[in-house]
């Protein structure tokens, strides 16, 4: 999730890339670089920080030419810094790459381009494109050549932006999961990965699609699928004022956010799946049976949502890998003299990398001997610094204060780990393993589809007004779900919401539920699913209006409820991720319908850097 922008024309190129990236800087922010071709070479100039440090590195003496690209990056392989910034360049800096997304197969590729003899300067798994460029390069021959043999060779998302010493005059792109925008000017065209950097110069686009390749020069734009055949693609009049632009369209970022799921999913696990679909392999890890033998107890430490995407680690952690896991709010676990360690293994989650109480907790662990594993999603960050391990969301960047894409992707990633100790430590089978493989294939297409009808739920998010008290229910994973559900809803639309596990309503609770107060009800779970109907049955008898959140096919729920929202079928243990969707989104609209400000709701940070 970085930003891009090129330039082709008759002006100056660097001014316009500076600009552009300053419009995406939303996207990325850990570094940025520019490279430009002054007629004889290419000038590549990139340093870690915010964009206001290459500016002032260039100042007085910033690349000259008419043809450049540029970069703003958001750490996903590599840390940041000066070396691992974009542009990249192969060995003999002939061939510049920037690019947004996730070569999976890089490890491999660059193994090869290392015993070939290339020298790497960067971690990025992108560098290894600009040197497959320069390996499969011919005397003479059309850069769109050369880049259609290399997107022959690499497997994973990307939008590439390529420009070459050896065929100059032109810029090449190609997309595949990640979006790219050719901005049309007169004698002059522009590039970018979002639509915000060339709004100020043109309203004229061509949006590539997936699969396709742009070849674009100061007086023309041809676009070819990935076998060279051109494609008449139709101008898209964009007519979105600035800040909407920035929302991709959207009204708020965090209904962004939500749309984004199926693409942070797919970008966190693509590449922990074995590829023979066989379970999960955690390179990042490089842990032994041996290692994990030695954990006698396990911690899962972090706060607010992302404590919630704990609670739902300890059961995938204490289900399939069968060690005993305790759950903490890092501001509690700090102050209770907690039992810890050599044996014991700390997990803290972070969507920020940077939230004190967590990062307090992980000092303090690691002091009394834990070890320590970190999952986040900002590469580098103080947690990632500080913990022995780190596994990476790779959901970009969250921008909206409610969490959204962070929580599902810390589910996956949870999900992942889960599975990966239970095949080390000989829990998981290997066709067990597959299977739930298989089920975890299925999510990012799964959530798609439950986002494409959305009406349902804004019906009942303006019908029912969720004027005062809702409560949200279920039990064992069902119940998870309802804590991050009810924290969604009192966060944005300050309503007043409470998650309680279905079972215990009784023993006080239930004292609140009276006639026509909202409930949703959280059935996902068919091991316990005749235990929570009782409940509902409960609640129901209280007169209470319940929303129930079920399986498709489940013809049993409606007999208990008022209404019903179908998630897909799955297995039980990825249901968390389907069940959360409908409560985003039921948050979300509650919210729009109290006209509160979604995105930055009253009281809150979306880092909270004091204890
Ligand atoms: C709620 C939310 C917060 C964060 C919490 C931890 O939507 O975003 O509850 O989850 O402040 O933040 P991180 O994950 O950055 O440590």
């Amino acid at each position: 999730m970085c930003g891009i922008v090129g330039y082709i024309g008759q002006d100056k190129a660097t001014p316009f890339l500076i600009e552009g990236l300053s419009k995406l800087e939303y996207r990325g922010y850990d570094s940025a670089g520019i490279a430009v071709y002054n007629g004889e070479t290419i000038r590549v100039e990139k340093s870690l920080g915010r964009l206001e440090v290459l500016e002032q590195k260039i100042k007085g003496n910033e690349p000259e030419g008419s043809i450049g690209v540029g970069h703003t990056r958001w750490a996903t392989h590599g840390r940041p810094s000066d070396r691992n910034s974009h542009p990249h360049t192969d060995c003999t800096g002939k061939f510049v790459v920037v690019h947004n997304g996730i070569i999976e197969n890089f490890m491999s590729l660059k193994e090869m381009l290392i015993e070939k003899g290339h020298t790497f300067r960067s971690e990025t798994d992108t560098e290894v494109v600009a040197h497959l460029l320069e390996e499969v390069y011919e005397e003479g021959e059309l850069l769109e050549d050369t880049v259609r043999k290399v997107l022959n060779m690499v497997e994973g998302s990307y939008a590439l932006v390529i420009m070459s010493e050896h065929d100059t005059g032109k810029i090449v792109c190609a997309k595949q999961d990640n979006p790219l925008v050719i901005g049309l000017g007169e004698g002059e065209n522009f590039i970018a990965s979002d639509i915000p950097a060339i709004i100020q110069r043109t309203r004229r686009t061509y949006i590539l699609s997936d699969g396709e390749m742009a070849v674009v020069k100061s007086d023309s734009v041809w676009v070819y699928n990935r076998d060279g055949v051109p494609i008449t693609k139709k101008v898209f009049e964009v007519n979105w004022d600035a800040e909407a632009a920035e929302k991709g369209g959207y009204e708020h970022f965090m209904i962004k956010e939500i749309y984004e799921q199926p693409k942070a999913i797919r970008e966190t696990m693509s590449a922990r799946l074995a590829k023979d679909g066989s379970g999960i392999s955690l390179n990042e890890l490089k842990w032994t049976k041996h290692d994990l033998a030695d954990i006698k107890k396990i911690f899962i430490v972090a706060c607010g949502t992302a404590y919630h995407a704990g609670v739902v680690g300890k059961y995938y952690i204490e289900k399939l890998a069968r060690i005993p896991v305790e759950v903490d709010i890092a501001s509690e676990f700090r102050y209770r003299s907690p039992l810890v360690d050599k044996d014991t293994l700390a997990i803290v989650i972070s969507q920020s990398g940077e939230t004190s109480d967590t990062l307090a907790a992980l000092k303090e662990v690691k002091a009394m001997g834990a070890r320590t594993l970190a999952v986040t999603n900002v590469v580098g960050s103080s947690i990632a610094r500080e913990a022995d391990n780190v596994l990476y969301t790779w959901a970009g960047p969250e921008i909206a204060v409610a969490s959204t894409k962070a929580y599902t992707t810390q589910l996956i990633m949870m999900f992942m780990l889960a599975v990966y100790m239970g095949q080390l430590n000989g829990k998981v089978a290997p066709e067990r393993a597959a299977e739930l493989v298989e089920a975890l294939k299925q999510v990012p297409t799964q959530i798609h589809e439950m986002l494409e009808d959305v009406e349902p739920i804004k019906t009942f998010a303006t019908k029912y007004g969720f004027n005062e008290d809702v409560f949200f229910v279920g039990r064992s994973l069902d119940y998870a779900v309802a804590l991050e559900g009810s924290l969604k809803l009192k966060e944005i639309s300050y309503i007043h919401a409470e998650a309680y596990a279905a079972g215990e309503l009784k023993h006080g609770t239930l004292a609140l539920i009276v006639e026509g107060i909202p409930v949703i009800a959280l059935a996902t779970q068919e091991d316990i699913y005749d235990k929570t109907v009782n409940n509902i049955k409960e609640i129901k008898a209280r007169d209470a209006v319940v929303i129930g959140i079920a399986l498709e096919g489940d013809k049993n729920i409606a007999k208990y409820v008022d209404h019903t929202i179908f998630v897909p079928r799955t297995n039980s243990l990825l249901a968390p991720l389907l069940a959360v969707i409908p409560l985003q989104l039921l948050a979300y609209y509650a919210a729009i319908t109290r006209g509160c400000d979604v995105d930055k709701p009253r009281n809150l940070a979306k880092s909270v850097t004091v204890e």
